[in-house]
């Protein structure tokens, strides 16, 4: 007997390579979820693109159109139900949802993050780890709740800290990490969901 694959979205802001890994994960007809619509919240985001030239299916929801985030998160609701969304991986998306949100999605919405979960929370997690000192950084799929980045982790990838690293080859470390877990994680979470 085979199951239904659990009907999944990407929201996305920008480059999209998260979202990339996840849809060529999926193209595997094994991988318990399908990547069935990208939402971006910028038009110029350059993962549309991607997204676009493999049949998926492409939605914007511009935040700026929107007198405020209940509105703009109301917006993002309309599209995920009208495409009959069931599960929501947040990819390298730029924006808070507000708590009511995340609510009515919870335990069918996650992200991923770019540090060691619970250290570097926020944004510039590579730069931060680098003035740290730390010798481990990596990336960590969670659960979204209401607190930013303060789900609970499901899966952590660990890269070592080089001495002569920037900001940007540490990213480009843990990026490759990032690729790898987030489908693994996406698969663990959709099968518990049975
Ligand atoms: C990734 O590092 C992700 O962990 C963070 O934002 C970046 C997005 O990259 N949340 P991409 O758009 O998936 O390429």
């Amino acid at each position: 007997m085979t199951s239904a694959r659990v009907s999944t979205a990407v929201l996305i802001s920008g480059r999209g390579s998260n979202m990339q890994a996840l849809v060529e994960a999926a193209t595997d007809p094994l991988f318990p979820a399908s990547i069935d619509l990208v939402i971006a919240n910028r038009p110029d985001a350059e993962g549309l693109a991607f997204a676009q030239a493999h049949g998926i299916k492409t939605a914007l929801v511009e935040h700026k159109d929107f007198a405020d985030r209940q509105a703009f998160d109301g917006a993002l609701l309309a599209e995920l139900l009208a495409h009959h969304i069931e599960f929501i991986c947040l990819a390298g998306f730029m924006r808070v949802l507000t708590p009511d949100f995340v609510a009515c999605w919870a335990g069918r919405i996650i992200n991923i993050h770019p540090s060691l979960l619970p250290d570097f929370k926020g944004l510039d997690t590579h730069a931060r780890a680098l003035a740290a000192k730390v010798s481990e950084h990596g990336c960590s799929v969670h659960h979204v709740i209401a607190g930013l980045d303060e789900g609970k982790v499901i899966m952590q990838a660990r890269v070592p800290v080089m001495q002569d690293d920037t900001p940007a080859t540490l990213a480009a470390r843990v990026l490759r990490e990032e690729h790898r877990i987030y489908p693994l994680a996406l698969a663990e979470v959709v099968r518990e969901m049975d």
